[in-house]
């Protein structure tokens, strides 16, 4: 071990970190998965849906957004955490429009895999039913409002991967919605299909047209294998 590695413990596993990691990207390194939406590994983080809450030297604080410190103490996989975060995850299904059944996304989407990995069953909540526009001005992109979730990896992307501004939000709470740098719609904006800010939705709001069904509903990736096993597989015992 040498000076610049950190030591810390996640439900009691010792793991190491380098200086500069966050909770979350050490975790990871280390095999351990903590539940995430907002979060991207090639994107700067935004602290914004508070899945990746975990208890921190005892408080709770967002893990995407917490440095790495030697000695801290962090709790991931607990009733209390996990009850919160399937609440998160049924707020966000009750406040947009969200049909899995016949989603592009299915097997795909993150909010649905966490939904699954959390057990969440029927919501307890009301559906609010929202009407929002579909927005299919682009050539080769829908923009599916009823999915947006509001992670803002897209407006993340936009601004620091493709150099453009093309996405925001607008307005606050529960009514707040994620706009496009344009009266038109997506259309009239600089947005291209290749943007890096097409490909980072964890769920199914931005759409590449023409290319939905390359893999067919039953073999995508949360079809396969429960999200977080990717990360989790790191700590398998090797045969
Ligand atoms: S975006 Fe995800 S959660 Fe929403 S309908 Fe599609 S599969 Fe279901
Ligand atoms: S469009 Fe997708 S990436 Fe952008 S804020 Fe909505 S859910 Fe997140
Ligand atoms: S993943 Fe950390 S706040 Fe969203």
């Amino acid at each position: 071990m040498d000076d610049a590695t950190i030591r810390f413990t996640v439900d009691g596993i010792e793991i190491e970190a380098v200086a500069g990691q966050t909770v979350i990207e050490a975790c990871d390194a280390a095999g351990i998965y903590i539940p995430r939406l907002c979060h991207h590994p090639d994107l700067a983080p935004a602290g914004q849906c508070r899945v990746c809450t975990c208890t921190i030297n005892g408080r709770n604080g967002a893990a995407c957004v917490t440095p790495a410190m030697q000695g801290m103490v962090v709790e991931n996989e607990t009733k209390p955490l996990n009850d919160d975060r399937r609440a998160i995850i049924e707020m966000l299904f009750v406040e947009g429009n969200h049909p899995c059944v016949y989603c592009v996304a299915s097997g795909d989407c993150e909010l649905q895999a966490l939904g699954y990995r959390l057990g969440l069953d029927a919501p307890k909540q009301p559906y609010l039913w929202p009407g929002r526009p579909l927005d299919t001005t682009h050539p080769d992109i829908i923009l599916d409002h009823d999915r947006c979730i509001l992670c803002s990896r897209c407006i993340r992307a936009s601004r620091m991967e493709d150099g453009k501004t093309v996405f925001g939000f607008e307005g606050r709470g529960i009514a707040m919605r994620l706009n496009v740098d344009a009266q038109g719609g997506l259309g009239e904006t600089q947005m291209a299909a290749i943007d890096r800010a097409a490909s980072v939705c964890p769920v199914a709001c931005i759409v590449i047209k023409r290319d939905s069904y390359k893999v067919p509903n039953g073999k995508r990736r949360f079809d396969v294998s429960p999200i977080g096993s990717d990360i989790e597989a790191k700590r398998m015992p090797r045969t």
